[in-house]
């Protein structure tokens, strides 16, 4: 009796409703619409609980409501592998035993595999290792455009154009999201380089804006329905992208419909009023150090803490700003740690680690191989030679917040010797030293690299162990110490660092059988190409990089990676640096993106610039013979499809996969245009002889330009051109169509 009054008296209490069915709160009846406990759990939270929600609790966490038994949220890096527990106030990793993770490729190796069930895996793999280390959070995957060769950060996205970057992290976020955890992608938006990234201010036109940087955080939104976004450390429109109402407010939210949750970059808000009214929902790392600032607890001094309660307190702000934030914070919560039928997730598997390792196969780029130097013939090559720092240095560590703790890193010479020393005598020699250190926020590598030999005594030894093997593999390229690829700074040249050309050249001449590896998240320049025979591209592959490699240049796997990104000659020929210091890296903290829409091969193309390696290119060890693209119409109607179909024949003795592109071409328009852009593309696996058809099916959206002016995306009629190519220099052949 006693019971049905209490329960009574509580259905009473103001206009909290309880869901009396089930005896639970409606908020935590998982059968009720999202919406409605979302308001629910609103109703219950006093004001105080609401904006301790909006603010970080620790380096990588926010508070639930601890008297609603809605759990803290726990973010982690991303977005290459699960970040090391890191200490409650620090960068500083905490020292657990059981957080070494898989690392899994850069993302510049995955969109290298142009192949969207790869970023599926990925996504999979790496939400399942979030979700077992209890994030709901992963801090990725970032989707900025590669503007210049020379960002530190280009190893973390996706290359140049926008719509292979669309593409590829659509099917990255629904694997994370499988498993209960939100994709957070980053960095939202123009964080296109590492100089000045906490102040500068990115002046760029609309149709750039719309048309090259936006569409891959659109696809995140809308197609890839991501949970998370976060803000970047820049400025657009002299507003902090982190508190930005054009950015956030404006496009975000409004042009998207975007219902996650923002939260701002680590230290990347700069002022209460805008983080109240500009969109933003969660402000962390904005002080590192919470505890030693003098007061109690520093995270209340946070922007959007105690001085934002104290204009809720005093009405100068209406609850209803916090509100906005809050039921943003709580619809994460009940699509991640509140979702009782989420998996548990599974770390550091067998199955993780092959996925890392296929991606990074795929991912592996032949640029050059005269005379058939690859795969290596291990009945003939009978000794080989390995030079290089890259070869035994530890990736995973260093770079920034990417930097990971990996239970294991087959590093390259590891994996060559593992898969050829039964059949090869295997010798390596340095050539070079670049930067010995390898230790990253306390994670400390276990080999010593320091060597205090001079450049002309590791050069002397590598040419005289040169010039008695079968076969040089230099394995270098750039690294993630400060300066290259890494975060808080952008190279300072295009050049590969350390000596590494002359080691290339005197190596050559002491042994021309030689195959050059180049491990980066950038393009670098080659002075030597005419001359080293073979040249493969590599990636920051992670756990299992030196076994992908060796099984591509032995060829258990047949190349079909292709470039992501222009390699430029020299780097005049980028357009970011072909305005002067105003449009790359800016001058008083302010840039302008002064060409505009036209970004790596949409450059090349206009100014007729032949690049080193176009983006798309990269060879296999067969050969490929495309039929001639037709279309199934001449004359396509404004709301009507078009579809387009082309061949493709392995002529090899080999098994191989072909990345086929398709380019649409702008015949004449009204505003200026790129000669093509990419509107679709396909890999495809090919038995040797194996002949199979690929069909591409285009609408008015991949026949569209951004007009600025009108503020909206146009077709107009005429005549367009779909071009079929092997990379964005190779069309094997066009035809033409008109849009009524
Ligand atoms: C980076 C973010 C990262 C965050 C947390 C920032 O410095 O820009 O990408 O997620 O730190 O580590």
């Amino acid at each position: 009796m006693k019971c049905v009054k209490i329960v009574a008296s509580l259905l009473l209490i103001g206009s909290i409703s309880v869901n009396t069915q089930a005896q639970k709160p409606v908020y935590q009846d998982e059968t009720r619409p999202i919406e409605e406990r979302v308001e629910d759990a609103l109703k219950r939270m006093t004001l105080e609980e609401k904006v301790a929600m909006c603010h970080a609790q620790s380096k990588f966490s926010s508070p639930g409501v601890p008297r609603l038994g809605i759990p803290e949220n726990w973010a982690t890096d991303g977005p290459h592998g699960i970040r090391p527990e890191v200490l409650w106030d620090e960068w500083d990793q905490a020292g657990w035993t059981n957080d070494s993770c898989i690392a899994f490729p850069a993302l510049t190796c995955l969109a290298a595999t142009w192949n969207k069930d790869m970023s599926l895996l990925y996504g999979r793999s790496i939400g399942e290792e979030a979700r077992y280390r209890n994030k709901n959070i992963l801090l990725g995957p970032g989707v900025n455009i590669y503007r210049t060769p020379l960002n530190g950060r280009n190893f973390e996205y996706m290359g140049e154009d926008p719509y292979l970057s669309s593409k590829m992290v659509v099917p990255y976020i629904q694997g994370v999201q499988e498993n209960g955890v939100a994709a957070c992608v980053k960095h939202f938006a123009l964080n296109n380089q590492e100089v000045d990234r906490h102040t500068v201010n990115v002046v760029v036109d609309d149709r750039a804006l719309y048309e090259i940087y936006l569409p891959a955080f659109k696809a995140a939104v809308q197609e890839g329905q991501a949970w998370a976004i976060m803000g970047a450390y820049n400025r657009y429109k002299d507003q902090w992208a982190c508190q930005n109402q054009y950015l956030l407010n404006d496009i975000l939210r409004g042009e998207w419909g975007f219902d996650g949750v923002v939260v701002s970059d680590w230290g990347g808000v700069n002022n209460t009023e805008q983080a109240i009214y500009h969109g933003l929902d969660m402000e962390f790392g904005s002080w590192t150090d919470g505890l030693g600032e003098g007061a109690s607890n520093a995270y209340d001094y946070y922007y959007l803490a105690n001085p934002f309660l104290k204009l809720l307190r005093s009405g100068e702000v209406k609850e209803e700003e916090v509100d906005k934030k809050v039921r943003n914070i709580l619809r994460l919560a009940f699509r991640t740690t509140m979702d009782t039928k989420r998996p548990w997730g599974s770390f550091v598997t067998p199955e993780h680690a092959a996925a890392g390792r296929k991606i990074a196969e795929e991912g592996i780029v032949l640029l050059q191989n005269k005379n058939n130097t690859l795969p290596i013939d291990l009945n003939k090559v009978k000794k080989i030679l390995v030079v290089g720092e890259n070869a035994i240095k530890p990736m995973t560590v260093g770079g920034g917040s990417s930097s990971l703790k990996a239970k294991y890193e087959v590093s390259p010479l590891d994996g060559i010797t593992e898969r050829m020393g039964a059949q090869a005598e295997i010798v390596y020699a340095r050539g070079y030293v670049g930067d010995p250190t390898s230790e990253y926020n306390g994670v400390k590598l276990k080999r010593d690299l320091h060597d205090s030999r001079s450049a002309a005594e590791l050069i002397a030894e590598a040419t005289t162990l040169a010039k008695d093997a079968d076969m040089v593999i230099f394995i270098g390229g750039l690294n993630k110490s400060d300066n290259q690829d890494c975060e808080g700074n952008d190279r300072k040249h295009l050049e590969l660092p350390y000596n590494q050309d002359k080691v290339i050249t005197e190596l050559y001449k002491a042994n021309s059988n030689l195959v050059v590896v180049n491990i980066s998240g950038n393009a670098v320049a080659m002075p030597w190409v005419n001359q080293v025979p073979a040249i493969v591209q590599t990636w920051y592959n992670g756990t299992e990089s030196g076994t992908a490699l060796a099984s591509v240049l032995v060829g258990d796997v047949n190349p079909s990676g292709k470039l992501p990104f222009t390699f430029p000659v020299k780097i005049q020929d980028n357009p970011s640096s072909s305005f002067g210091e105003a449009s790359y890296p800016g001058i008083d903290k302010v840039q302008e993106y002064k060409e505009s829409i036209f970004v790596g091969y949409r450059w090349t193309d206009k100014e007729k610039i032949k690049p080193l390696f176009p983006f798309g290119y990269g060879l296999s060890y067969t050969t490929f013979q495309y039929g001639k693209v037709t279309a199934d119409k001449k004359e396509v109607a404004a709301d009507g499809n078009i579809s387009f179909t082309v061949s493709v024949k392995n002529t090899g003795a080999t098994d191989g996969a072909e990345i086929v592109q398709l380019y649409i071409r702008d015949v004449k328009s009204s505003l200026p245009r790129p000669v093509k852009e990419l509107k679709g593309f396909e890999k495809i696996y090919l038995k040797a002889g194996e002949e199979k058809t690929v069909s591409f099916t285009i609408g008015k959206e991949a026949l569209s330009f951004f007009d600025d002016k009108k503020h909206e995306w146009i077709a107009e009629s005429g005549d367009f051109e779909a071009l079929i190519g092997a990379s964005a220099t190779d069309i094997k052949s066009k035809v033409s169509f008109k849009l009524k």
